[in-house]
This record gives C-alpha cells, structure tokens and sequence, in this order.
C-alpha cells in the first residue's frame, strides 16, 4: 500500500536538506505557515507559465498559484518587462507616483463599488483599514463576520476561521473562537460572528447586535475556506439589512476579485459600501487597496481635520503598481471568460474522477477555483466544510505532489491562463491516479471527521 509520505521524502531530497537548514534560523524551518506541511515544504526555485521546478529539479504543474495571486501564471512576458522597466526607474521614493494614479484609475473604472481607494501591501493591511474605516465613519466599536471566512492575520481577523465546532457553539448562533494564542480578549468581544449562507439565522443576529455593529465583513465567494459561494439571496438580505441599520457591508474580494473583471459583486449584482482586494491586483508582487463609498473613504482624506492617517513606507510602490498595471491590462473580459470556461469543465472532470472510483467527494468550483472536500454533503457553511475528512486530504496532496501537480494543502486549486487543454488534462489524470493509488490506504482505515487545519 502506498504511503505518499515516504515517496515525497525519497523524490525531494533537497527540498528536505534546506528544511533541516531553515528549522536553525526559521520556527518550524517556515516563513509561512499557509505554505508549510508536515513532513517538510516544497521548495520552488523557478516558475514559467504554469509550471514550477522544485529545487531537485522536478517540474510540476502550478495549480495554486501563490494561493491564486498568479492568475496569469509565472513570470509572464508583459509583467517581466514592467518589473524590468520600473526597477531601473527607481523602486520607492518618498513621494507619490504617476504609476500608482494609473492602477488606482484601473480598479475604480472595473469595481462597481470603488469610488476611490488606497494601497496598501497585504490583505491583512486591506481588511485591517476597511474595519478601521467602518469604525471610525459609524462611530461603532464592532465588527460582524462569517464563520469560516478568512481575512488575513490581524486581531480583528483572528476570529473563528477555523474554530474546533465543538467549541463553536450552534451552527445558527456561533461563538466568536480565537484562531491564535495571543489573540486579545478584546477581539473575541467586539467581534460577532455569523453563520454563512443562513440568511434567517445572520439577519437575526445583526438585528440583535446592530447598534454596536460598524460593519459586516465577508467573502463573496469564501476562497481559502474552501471555494464556497455565497447564495444570491444570502447576500441580499445582508445588503438590505446592512443598509436599513446603517451598518457598512465590506466585500474582501483579494480572492474572489479573479472571477470577475468588477469581481464577484459584478457577478452577484450587489454592491457593497466597501471592498478589499490584493492577490491578483500586484500582478504576483505585494500589492493590496480597499476602497469604497466616496463619503467613507473622504475620512482619509489628509486635507481635512480629523482624518485617518495610513502611513506605510511599501504603499503605491511603483514597483508593485506597475506590476499590478501590466497585469490588470492583460486580463480582458475574454480572459476571464476562458479562465472560468476551463474552471468549471475541470470541476466536471473531478467529479466524473472520483465517483469512477466510488469516492465521496465535493467538488466546490466557483470561477476558475476549486477545493476538494472528502464529505457525503454538500459543502455550503463551515461546519459542512469542517466535517470533511483531513487526513485524505492530506494524503491527496502529497500524493499529488508525487505525480507532478501542486495544490494548497487543503486541496484547494486555481488555474491560470497558460493553462491549455492538455495541462488542465494532466492535472486531472494525476488526480485520478493518486485517488486510484489511495484508496486502498484510505478503505483499510475507518473514515474520520475532523476539524480543518
Ligand atoms: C479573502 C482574503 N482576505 C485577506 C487575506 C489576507 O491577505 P494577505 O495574505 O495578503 O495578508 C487573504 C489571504 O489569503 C484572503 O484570502
């Protein structure tokens, strides 16, 4: 029986060198805990096009692509220019820059909710500002977001990602759980949080905390929780009662930004007061905005007494602008419609995979997203998501790492435009025959149901 640990060890001996090097200077020998897994991480030294080389040398193909960032995959000729041409311009200046007006005319003309913006260098900064916006425009201390949603790395944010459901209180009225030691008290007080795709059980709850809500805050579409798709009436009724209650409604599109030109609020039809957005807009480097309503956004407004300050030595560095211009310019309404074409038909596939092999599985595809859920039912909320079987999905990706195609750890997948016919086919086929290699090692132990990460 295949054990895709022992395989991965023995194919990536140099990847595991630099791991042993790392753990002296790095806890955990990681940067990043979102790229680290257990028995040691990958190590890429180069990327073109769809495909990333390891540093033994084995090529695979990218079905991540930096947690969706690369939608034009790596090191594409136009974004290398830019970055070639700014760098020996000049890479930061203590002053503002034409490139950073350009990229910042580029969202607000694409974005139905963006009259203006601001730059930032990560989504975390994104939400981080959005709820600071939110809290200084309505005067309120709180903030309501979705169990199992993800916005980046700060106090506010680390709340109830990834409670243990048992500690998580009911499925229609959860407690606000930390997702880190050291997340303050605070946090777990001011933040509130609602059940996703419940619209009954979320109203009820914003009804109840409304006076000291200054802002729901959501994924459209949650990305790195497991590719989850908001119902259309989910997010209407949020929109309404966020508007009757003088609540701001903040869409985090850094993910579900790839879906659309104007992002997944063009495709709902809903706009929302604020957005936050990152990945895909830095053309792959560290690039991220929120924006909105003009009359929220004026409170950053440096001409007018009080304002927010929101200093930061990386904001609208032309680097990154002229990165994020050559991308966005490259990413027509065609791209987007091939790219979601070719998302929806390798969901199609996976599914005909894994029922060809009696294996329960979810297939939550939105845009040109996937996830991979070992579950009997259908994946809509985080407790849905949570009841999925961890340990497959583990070996899955080590085993898929073993066939040439990397995903995140948690089986979630994004495609890129290089992708033609035959790599989408390739992807598919390593699929199928991982799962074949499995299912011996999974039918010879009893199915458990854990919790996520
Ligand atoms: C929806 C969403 N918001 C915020 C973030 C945080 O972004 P960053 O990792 O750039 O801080 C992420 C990261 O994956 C995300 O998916």
């Amino acid at each position: 029986m295949i054990d895709p640990e022992v395989v991965y060890r023995e194919t990536t001996p140099r990847s595991g060198a630099l791991h042993e090097r790392a753990v002296t200077v790095m806890p955990g020998g990681t940067t990043r805990t979102t790229t680290y897994f257990a028995p040691y991480p990958l190590y890429i030294e180069r990327g073109e096009g769809c495909r990333v080389w390891d540093v033994d040398g084995t090529e695979r193909i990218d079905m991540i692509g930096n947690y969706t960032a690369m939608i034009l995959g790596h090191s594409h000729p136009k974004v290398v220019e830019a970055i070639r041409a700014q760098a020996a311009r000049g890479t930061g200046f203590a002053a503002a820059n034409p490139v950073e007006v350009e990229l910042a005319t580029l969202l607000c003309e694409r974005v139905p909710s963006l009259d203006a913006v601001r730059f930032c260098n990560s989504g975390t900064e994104a939400t981080m500002f959005a709820m600071r916006l939110a809290r200084a425009f309505t005067g309120r201390p709180s903030i309501a977001r979705m169990e199992g949603g993800y916005h980046g790395t700060h106090d506010y944010a680390e709340v109830s990602t990834h409670p243990a459901p048992a500690e998580a209180g009911p499925a229609d009225d959860p407690r606000a759980a930390p997702d880190s030691m050291g997340t303050p008290g605070w946090a777990l007080e001011e933040v509130v949080v609602l059940p996703f795709n419940n619209a009954p059980a979320a109203e009820r709850i914003i009804r109840r905390e409304g006076s000291r809500l200054a802002a729901v805050i959501l994924e459209p579409i949650i990305g790195a929780g497991g590719v989850i798709a908001a119902t259309p009436e989910f997010l209407r009724r949020l929109r309404d009662v966020t508007h009757e209650l003088g609540i701001l409604l903040i869409f985090d599109e850094v993910i579900s930004f790839r879906v659309a030109p104007g992002g997944a609020q063009e495709l709902y039809g809903i706009v929302p007061d604020l957005t936050t957005l990152g990945k895909i807009i830095g053309g792959g480097l560290p690039v991220a905005a929120f924006g909105g309503r003009a009359d929220v956004m004026e409170l950053l407004d440096p001409r007018r007494e009080p304002n927010i300050a929101q200093g930061g030595t990386y904001n609208g560095n032309p680097l990154g602008m002229a990165a994020g211009v050559a991308a966005m310019k490259e990413l027509t309404p065609d791209v987007y419609d091939d790219l979601n074409r070719k998302g929806a038909r390798v969901c199609e596939q996976l599914t005909e995979v894994f029922a060809s092999h009696h294996v329960p599985v979810q297939v939550n595809g939105a845009g040109s997203m996937l996830a991979l859920h070992f579950t009997d039912t259908p994946v809509v909320d985080y407790r849905t998501m949570a009841a999925g079987d961890r340990q497959k999905t583990r070996d899955l990706f080590l085993d898929l790492l073993n066939h040439g195609a990397l995903m995140a750890p948690r089986a979630m997948g994004a495609l890129s435009t290089p992708m033609g016919e035959d790599d989408i086919q390739r992807f598919v086929d390593a699929v199928d025959a991982s799962v074949a290699e499995l299912r011996p090692r999974w039918e010879s132990r009893e199915p458990t149901s854990q919790t996520s990460r």
